[in-house]
């Protein structure tokens, strides 16, 4: 994720920046800048890699003059390749205007046009450069101060921001902003540390000022100004900062796994950032424009993976057949990659893939495109080797994921799919009110998953109960079935207690033989067209006195007769289902593993990155 540094003071701002980005590396970051204003010039050092390379570039800059004001910025890509020009900070063409931004402005491509319209250049393909050009228009068309200039920009953004200016004009000062993407203001001694994230500031200071949406602050190194974006004051108090470093890194949740799992409505919002067309009521997905002509006239889709990316491409085989009506098969990576697949005329491969380096799943894309096939890719590591060796593709924009149980990207690889799905059957024969209907249900999802996260500490009293048993099952069906396969999986990897999942109605061809007295038994049974039959298998294990723990729609009181716990989910479409469903089973894992006392960020034996065979 990207991170953000600021200073005004009295120090020299160049060290205090790069130690404060250092702070921000546990994010994870593709590049990095600084942009200090020193004798009324700006100077921006970045580059492309670690801080490490941009505090070299500074030290043996013989040019760099001492400096007291700066911004620095640790990028996590999104629009646009990891190197060197799309690095923040971004300048304006007349270099007296520096950004740095974390967050997705929505509208980038209408404003570039127009800024190109007026005669401007870019050097990016960032949208962040194209807010630095906006903010350079107004302040160069007399918008008066850079504080008015920053204003005017915002007030023609749509997206999430959180933003901190540097001018050459007025040397002494910094303005900040924030939409959906904090900015904290640490307060020390006549001097103040702007970050995106505690750690950068608490080495200096553990009073801090929070902004809040829709809110700017104007800083000098004699005080702080905070007002709305609207420009009405907005009285702040200063707050005392309680974590230690090792806990913010972990948003102060007590494991990465676990933050990750309560920040999926926000890792799903950045997802659809800028994807879902509000106003033309359609998907835009950048990456995949050059081939999307092609993509709605293929005839087969073959979706490869491994683990959990292997049970999202699972979901991605309803979604594409259901929504966008194109065959769909769904391959283990490690089997295609060696099996002499045979690729016909008109097929697209699909590899899915959080690290974007899994071995397998690289060598399955390989073996795919050389027979013909054109190479997409889901892909949440920006720059890895897939993203780089397909032909198109989307990022998943999750952030970065560090438990090495995959849960955000899980979550994250479903939305890409249903957006693609949606994109293509728009295309080939969904009508426009029903792609209304699922850009409004898409928009809803992740203030759903919020209501789901809430059940957390229920879930662990339950999970508690069962702590002891060493077999679960994992039912489900349809949309669901991925979903079981994948609450098995995570309870595996870190509680290390053995699960299986399968597809419901399969339980009587042989697993029904397992059941036994007080055997944990989960059902991912929502209100869905094979509801009924999931009920009936429900009665299955209950008749040999299986304990059922069930995933059920809000509102379905009826379902408690047959089970001993059940979890609720709010009513969703079929479709997105999954991406509520999954929760409650993460949930279980993590509580079940910490119960048991088991590393969970690090389960033994697995590793976050798979690059070997
Ligand atoms: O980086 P990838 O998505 O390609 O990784 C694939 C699997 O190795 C990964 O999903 C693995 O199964 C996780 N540990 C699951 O939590």
């Amino acid at each position: 994720m990207c991170g953000i540094v600021g200073y005004v003071g009295s120090k020299n701002a160049c060290p205090v920046l790069l130690e404060g980005l250092k702070r921000l590396e546990y994010r994870g970051y593709d590049s990095a800048g600084v942009c200090v204003v020193g004798d009324g010039q700006l100077q921006i050092r970045k580059s492309q890699g670690r801080v490490g390379v941009v505090e070299r570039q500074v030290l043996d800059d013989q040019e760099m003059r001492p400096a007291t004001v700066g911004i620095a910025h640790t990028r996590w890509a999104t629009h646009g390749e990891p190197n060197e020009p799309n690095a923040h900070p971004h300048a304006d063409d007349t270099g007296r205007i520096a950004i740095v931004h974390n967050g997705i402005i929505e509208n980038y491509a209408t404003l570039r046009q127009y800024l190109l319209g007026k005669g401007h250049t870019f050097r990016s393909e960032t949208d962040t450069e194209v807010l630095a050009m906006l903010i350079g228009e107004f302040y160069n068309d007399g918008a008066g101060s850079i504080e008015q200039a920053v204003r005017a920009a915002l007030g023609e953004v749509t997206g999430t921001y959180g933003i901190a200016v540097a001018c050459a004009g007025e040397p002494e000062k910094l303005v900040v902003a924030r939409k959906g993407s904090p900015i904290i203001i640490g307060v020390g001694a006549e001097e103040y540390i702007v970050a995106s994230d505690a750690s950068a500031i608490l080495e200096h200071t553990v009073n801090v000022v929070y902004l809040s949406d829709n809110e700017m602050a104007v800083v000098t190194r004699d005080g702080l100004r905070t007002l709305t974006l609207d420009n009405v004051p907005v009285p702040k108090e200063v707050s005392r900062i309680e974590w230690t470093l090792d806990e913010i890194a972990r948003g102060g949740y007590g494991h990465f796994m676990e933050k990750e799992i309560f920040e999926q409505p926000e890792s799903v919002r950045m997802c659809l950032g800028g994807r879902l067309d509000k106003r033309d009521r359609r998907i835009q997905l950048g990456g995949l424009e050059s081939v999307v002509r092609t993509l709605a006239r293929t005839k087969k889709l073959i979706v490869t993976a491994c683990g959990t990316a292997w049970h999202a491409g699972l979901v991605g085989e309803f979604l594409f057949e259901e929504l966008a009506h194109i065959p769909t098969e769904v391959e283990y990576a490690s089997e295609f990659r060696y099996r002499n697949p045979i690729i016909e005329d008109a097929t697209g491969v699909i590899a899915i893939s959080q690290s974007g380096e899994t071995a397998d799943t690289l060598a399955a894309l390989r073996e795919a495109k050389d027979k013909g096939a054109l190479a997409l890719g889901i892909v949440n590591v920006v720059g890895s080797t897939i993203a780089r060796e397909t032909d198109a593709g989307v990022y998943l924009h999750a952030g970065p994921e560090i438990g090495v149980a995959s849960t955000k990207a899980f979550t994250c690889q479903i939305v890409v799919e249903t957006m693609m799905a949606l994109m293509l059957g728009r295309r080939r024969l969904m009508s426009q009110q029903a792609m209304d209907q699922y850009i409004d249900e898409l928009e809803r999802i992740p203030e759903k998953m919020s209501r789901v996260l809430e059940q957390s500490e229920t879930i662990r009293q339950v999970t508690g109960e069962y702590i002891d048993r060493e077999n679960w099952l994992f039912l489900g069906r349809g949309y669901n079935y991925p979903v079981a396969l994948e609450g098995a999986l995570k309870l595996k990897e870190i509680s290390y207690i053995h699960a299986e999942g399968l597809p419901a109605a399969e339980m009587k061809h042989g697993p029904i033989a397992l059941i036994h007295e007080g055997m944990p038994v989960v059902f991912v049974a929502p209100r869905c067209a094979t509801y009924d039959k999931v009920v009936s298998n429900i009665e299955e294990v209950r008749a040999r006195k299986g304990r059922i723990i069930a995933i059920a729609t809000e509102g379905d009181e009826d379902i408690r007769r047959y089970c001993d716990h059940v979890f609720y989910i709010p009513e969703a479409p079929a479709a997105l289902q999954p991406l509520l469903t999954v929760i409650p089973l993460q949930l279980l894992a993590f509580h079940a593993a910490v119960l048991r006392g088991c590393n969970v960020d690090k389960p033994r034996n697995l590793a976050k990155s798979v690059t070997v065979e």
